[in-house]
């Protein structure tokens, strides 16, 4: 079988999908690895790092897609890729296929395979293919250093000679895998953290992390599959209150609220964010869904007044090294759960409920 892996040619996007050592192991399974060059730049991974675990270095999409089985992606491919794509190609990647059902259709039209690694189900079997939680994770500690190194005062309370400082406050909204890595990376840097979410198990796992859980009510707004679900306007307006409240003397917000298929909840409005003092920074994770502070642009990091907001959905791409290394490990688990060693190949039991929620889109069909 041949797998290719092109260098992505999204903006901004530093990832791979496959680093050195995942290639090893394809090529132990007697696979012919392509990888396109220069693929690895951005995450210190070099074509000679590649070609000494027994890839093949090539320099043109066409080269590199001609007759490929599998190819290994980290965003969905665009239209200068999908031209020399050809019918039947398996490819793998984070696809956001809710957010964006006309590039599957594009996809499905031309006979590809659309495996989307987004949409596996969270359960245990899944966990070492998550891609959702490997980069997610990640970006939560990376949101927090960004934040750290933009902000115009130390993070750790200093009892020195000169004087005492404080320990920065930093405000997390939305407690889920990247939050929850923020808190962890907030602490460990001596901030005093505070947490807030929809979600009321949250409460445990915020405390446990030596962060203060902010309360609105008893309400609760999270769906059966364990997802947060849109909030009333009553809960809203509370909600509105106990994080204004807080602004007032928090240094970093770092906001991660995500509803599944829906737009980001506004969860800071102009008019709270006016509360912060000068100098604060937000790291807003959910800009590509919107934004949960009124004001965010994606992929954007702007200054109002004395404040300045990151719309930054994927502060992973920041690390690319470690988010590159766990991405392509994700993939690995995933096909390996495929692999058939009696054949030496890769083959998709559609059957299985992984395959089966991945799979988007298949002999023309859209599938989702
Ligand atoms: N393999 C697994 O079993 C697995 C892996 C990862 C996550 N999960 C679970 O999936 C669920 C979602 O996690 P995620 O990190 O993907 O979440 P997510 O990215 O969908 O959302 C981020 C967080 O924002 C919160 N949120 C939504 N609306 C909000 C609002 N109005 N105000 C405040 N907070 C709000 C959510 O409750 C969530 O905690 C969790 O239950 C998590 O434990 C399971």
């Amino acid at each position: 079988m041949i797998i290719a892996v092109p260098a992505e040619r999204t903006i901004e996007e530093t990832r791979v999908a496959a680093t050195p050592e995942t290639v090893k192991k394809y090529t132990a399974w007697g696979f012919e690895v392509r990888v396109e060059k220069d693929a690895g730049n951005h995450a210190g991974f070099a074509d000679g790092d590649y070609q000494r675990t027994g890839a093949k270095i090539v320099a043109t999409p066409q080269e590199l897609y001609q007759h490929a089985d599998i190819i290994l992606k980290i965003n969905a491919p665009l239209p200068e890729e999908i031209q020399y794509l050809t019918s039947g190609q398996i490819i793998i990647a984070n696809f956001q296929a809710l957010a964006h059902p006309a590039q599957i259709k594009t996809l499905a039209d031309k006979g590809l395979v659309c495996m989307a690694l987004d949409m596996l189900p969270r359960i245990s079997r899944a966990q070492s293919m998550d891609i959702l939680s490997s980069q997610s994770n990640l970006s939560g500690y990376a949101a927090i250093i960004e934040a750290a190194s933009r902000l115009n005062k130390a993070i750790p309370l200093m009892m020195t000679a000169a004087g005492t400082v404080p320990p920065a406050k930093v405000l997390i909204l939305g407690a889920g895998v990247a939050g929850l890595q923020a808190i962890a990376t907030a602490k460990r840097l001596g901030a005093q953290v505070y947490a807030f979410d929809v979600r009321p198990q949250v409460k445990e796992q915020v405390e446990s992390l030596g962060a203060k859980f902010i309360e609105v009510n008893q309400e609760h707004f999270e769906t059966s599959g364990g997802y947060a679900s849109e909030t009333s306007l009553e809960y809203q307006k509370q909600q509105h209150a106990a994080i204004t409240a807080q602004l007032a003397t928090t240094d970093i917000v770092i906001s991660t609220a995500l509803i599944p298929g829906k737009k980001a909840p506004i969860l800071i409005t102009e008019d709270m964010r006016k509360q912060m003092p000068d100098g604060a920074v937000i790291v807003d994770m959910a800009a590509a869904s919107g934004g949960n502070v009124e004001g965010t642009v994606n992929g954007q990091s702007i200054k109002i007044g004395n404040l300045e907001i990151i719309g930054n959905s994927n502060p992973a791409r920041l690390i690319p090294a470690t988010a590159s290394k766990l991405f392509a490990n994700n993939i690995y688990n995933f096909l390996a759960s495929q692999y058939h060693t009696d054949s030496n190949r890769i083959a998709f039991n559609f059957k299985d409920e992984l395959v089966n929620k991945v799979c988007v889109a298949q002999n023309g069909k859209i599938l989702i």
